[in-house]
């Protein structure tokens, strides 16, 4: 039997209120304590902004450059991001299970490069992404596209499963090459997207009205990286993403393809977290590329 409690030494604070924070995500204080645990796995909390490093593009490509060995490539980095997005078939067979940091797992998937790629299905149960501890699982959605309802019966049926369960999802704008990434189209995206229920929303950056598409969805904004730019383009756009509104960056190929992947990922870091200039980012990086990093 423990010793009986002393009444006369507690401390109650009557005078003092509980506090009852306001949780820091756009649209997210209506969530559940386990949402918004997982959200906060993913946004550091300090600065409300995440820096998500995507390696998840062998699903419908298989061996992407610079993904071919990702225990020796991509290993060592991810601990200097705040969050991975992977399949769980690389996450189970190379990702070390101690790391710590944000867990976005890839849910959807079904053609390959060689098909039409709108035609994607749920591609994992959400008790799996429960088991392997994921903070949010991600979909592409395809506004415009030839599989547009499908794609969008995708995103609503995990978002079901993501509530049962507290998972956010991570809807992704899967723009087909017919369509114009302007702000018209992401904004249209974005906020059907974040209307149909995803908690966080993934998108390309558009130079004219990006703040708009920012705005003009409730949830926050996560830009996409895209194809590999040279260094100085693509932190420009991640400053200027930021700038817009967006709550942080996921980028794959314009890390993991560029001549110093950890320089780079730290150089994007300094952009998102730390607010440092494009100049400041690109001293960062070279000096970083000159360490070896
Ligand atoms: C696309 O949306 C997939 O998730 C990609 O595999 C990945 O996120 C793309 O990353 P990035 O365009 O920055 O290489």
């Amino acid at each position: 039997m423990p010793e009986a409690d002393s009444t006369s030494s507690k401390q109650f604070h009557e005078d003092v209120p509980q506090r009852n924070e306001a949780f820091f995500l756009k649209g997210a204080g209506a969530y559940d304590w386990g949402m918004q645990h997982r959200l906060a796995q993913i946004f550091r909390p300090e600065t409300g902004r995440t820096v998500m490093l995507a390696i998840d593009h062998g699903y419908f490509q298989g061996p992407t450059s610079g993904l071919e060995r990702v225990d020796l490539n991509i290993v060592p980095l991810v601990s200097h991001a705040d969050a991975l997005m992977v399949t769980r078939g690389i996450l189970r067979s190379v990702i070390p299970a101690a790391m710590q940091h944000g867990l976005v797992l890839r849910a959807s998937g079904g053609p390959s490069i060689l098909k039409e790629l709108s035609n994607e299905q749920i591609a994992m149960d959400m008790d799996d992404a429960v088991r392997l501890g994921a903070s949010a699982v991600a979909v592409q959605v395809f506004i415009g596209g030839e599989y547009e309802t499908q794609s969008v019966h995708n995103l609503t049926r995990l978002v079901d499963a993501g509530y049962r369960h507290g998972v956010p999802v991570l809807g992704v704008t899967a723009v087909g090459k017919e369509l114009v990434r302007d702000a018209r189209y992401l904004g249209l995206a974005t906020r059907i997207i974040a209307e149909l229920g995803a908690q966080l929303v993934k998108t390309y950056y558009c130079d004219v009205g990006f703040e708009q598409v920012v705005a003009g969805c409730p949830v926050p904004i996560i830009m996409a990286g895209g194809k590999k730019q040279p260094e100085r383009d693509a932190l420009t756009m991640a400053r200027r993403a930021i700038d817009a509104g967006a709550a942080g960056v996921d980028m794959g190929r314009n890390i993991f393809q560029s001549a110093a992947p950890l320089a780079m990922l730290t150089a994007v870091r300094g952009v998102v977290h730390d607010g440092l200039t494009v100049n400041q980012a690109m001293d960062l990086f070279e000096s970083g590329r000159g360490a070896g990093a």
